[in-house]
């Protein structure tokens, strides 16, 4: 359920006419709702309400610092997988004591970053990082809290460059090599074994294979416990799937339901790392028709967005669901492709989808775009990217401006030798 409604063939985002904030702002821009974002995060929250837990927003997701700090007055916390992640959430105000800092290639820079601000713990990712970890502790005279993150080598059925728990991929350390760490790490005077982390990928539309990931953590976390190791934490990652068109996604309570009977006996404090299940259908991109025209058997309609703002249909070939901010009664449907205006074939939004007939100047809005959607977006064709628009309400805020053509070359010089 979202805050993106038709009302007589008009779109809305909470109380406001999407057309009507296009015109103002002009296009393409992300539009989110706080409603829906609030909303999606309570309903993790308190699907996980019978046990001791911390739902971490996980910022790759979404890293403006206006998402950040709404999430923030709700409780929540942050994962995040970089420096840049963390000086976000620490200055939208999330709480130190409620970061993950999750990752395998934190630099020593990145390590006493974070070590200073005193997060909750690191998901550390390899026997090396570890010990960098209790090197820079021991020269900062403080304790590293860690957790180990697991691979559990399951299989996943997602998108292959989003699935994290097999045992070919790079993440984690193998759960047959976990009891080994965990026992160097117990005795390391710079480190305090406190969690054990697991995350095995994302838009994950089945509870299955967390339930299988879970019960072999679970199992971990008794042994540990058997060896004296306090294991207060079990980070069951993020990954929970959602609907972008017609995929039947299990619910946060779906989720829960079926973790929390494994998790309770552990008597750990539970973390949650979601990101798109809180995010995605939070926020829409709104793109204006800018041509129509056909080319051998093909419509196509070229709008103003482009991959380098979205870039998750041209990368995973997602597909996002797509139609015109107003709609015209009885326009006929058409078959076309949306594409964008970057010099690549993979610049698209959608291929050979059935669509009401649209002329140029019309808005069209992409859905599902709150998650991943201007985190990854880029420069690429020095385009400026767009901006954020946030409603509550009856009221918008600009979150994040339009870039500009000097913004675009800001930070490069031409050397006087020239
Ligand atoms: N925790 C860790 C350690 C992660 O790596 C991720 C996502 C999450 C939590 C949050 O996962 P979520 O709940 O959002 O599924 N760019 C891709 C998604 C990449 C996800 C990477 N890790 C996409 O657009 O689908």
């Amino acid at each position: 359920m979202n805050d993106f409604d038709y009302r007589n063939g008009r779109l809305y985002c909470e109380e406001l006419r999407v057309s009507a904030i296009a015109e103002k702002v002009e296009t393409p821009f992300y539009l989110y709702s706080m409603n829906t974002l609030t909303r999606h995060f309570r309903a993790i929250d308190d699907a996980f309400s019978s046990i001791p837990h911390l739902t971490c927003f996980s910022v790759k997701a979404n890293s403006n610092v206006a998402i950040l700090k709404i999430l923030a007055g709700e409780g929540a916390g942050a994962d995040v997988v970089s420096g840049g992640e963390l000086f976000r959430a620490l200055k939208a105000g999330v709480d130190p004591k409620k970061i993950v800092f999750t990752g395998l290639g934190k630099t020593a820079d990145e390590i006493e970053y974070a070590l200073k601000e005193g997060i909750l713990m690191f998901n550390v990712e390899s026997s090396q990082e570890l010990m960098l970890i209790n090197e820079i502790a021991q020269k900062l005279k403080v304790k590293a809290p860690v957790a180990l993150r697991v691979n559990p080598d399951v299989e996943v059925d997602t998108h292959p460059g989003v699935a994290t728990g097999s045992k070919e991929s790079k993440f984690g350390i193998p759960l047959s090599q976990a009891m080994a760490e965990y026992e160097v790490a117990a005795k390391l005077p710079g480190l305090e074994p406190i969690g054990v982390h697991q995350h095995i990928g994302s838009q994950i539309l089945d509870t299955k294979p967390f339930e299988a990931s879970i019960k072999k953590i679970s199992n971990l976390v008794k042994s540990l416990k058997l060896l004296g190791i306090d294991v207060r934490y079990v980070d069951i990652g993020g990954g929970f799937g959602i609907q972008y068109t017609d995929e039947d996604a299990p619910s946060p309570k779906d989720f829960a339901n079926t973790l929390i009977p494994i998790l309770t006996p552990l008597e750990c404090s539970v973390i949650i790392e979601a990101g798109r299940m809180i995010a995605g259908n939070a926020g829409i991109l709104v793109t204006r028709v800018l041509y129509t025209k056909e080319g051998g058997d093909k419509k196509f309609i070229v709008v103003d967005a482009a991959m380098n703002d979205l870039l998750r249909p041209s990368f995973y070939q997602a597909v996002h669901k797509i139609s015109p901010a107003e709609l015209n009664d009885g326009a006929p449907t058409e078959k076309v492709d949306v594409v964008g205006p970057i010099c690549e074939s993979s610049d698209f939004f959608a291929i050979d989808r059935e669509l009401p007939a649209v002329k140029p100047g019309e808005f069209l809005a992409i859905f599902t775009a709150g998650a991943y959607g201007f985190s990854m977006s880029s420069n690429y064709n020095s385009r400026p990217r767009v901006p954020e628009i946030l409603v509550s309400g009856r009221k918008a805020f600009v979150i994040r401006r339009r870039e500009t053509y000097e913004d675009l070359a800001r930070g490069e010089g031409i050397p006087k030798d020239l």
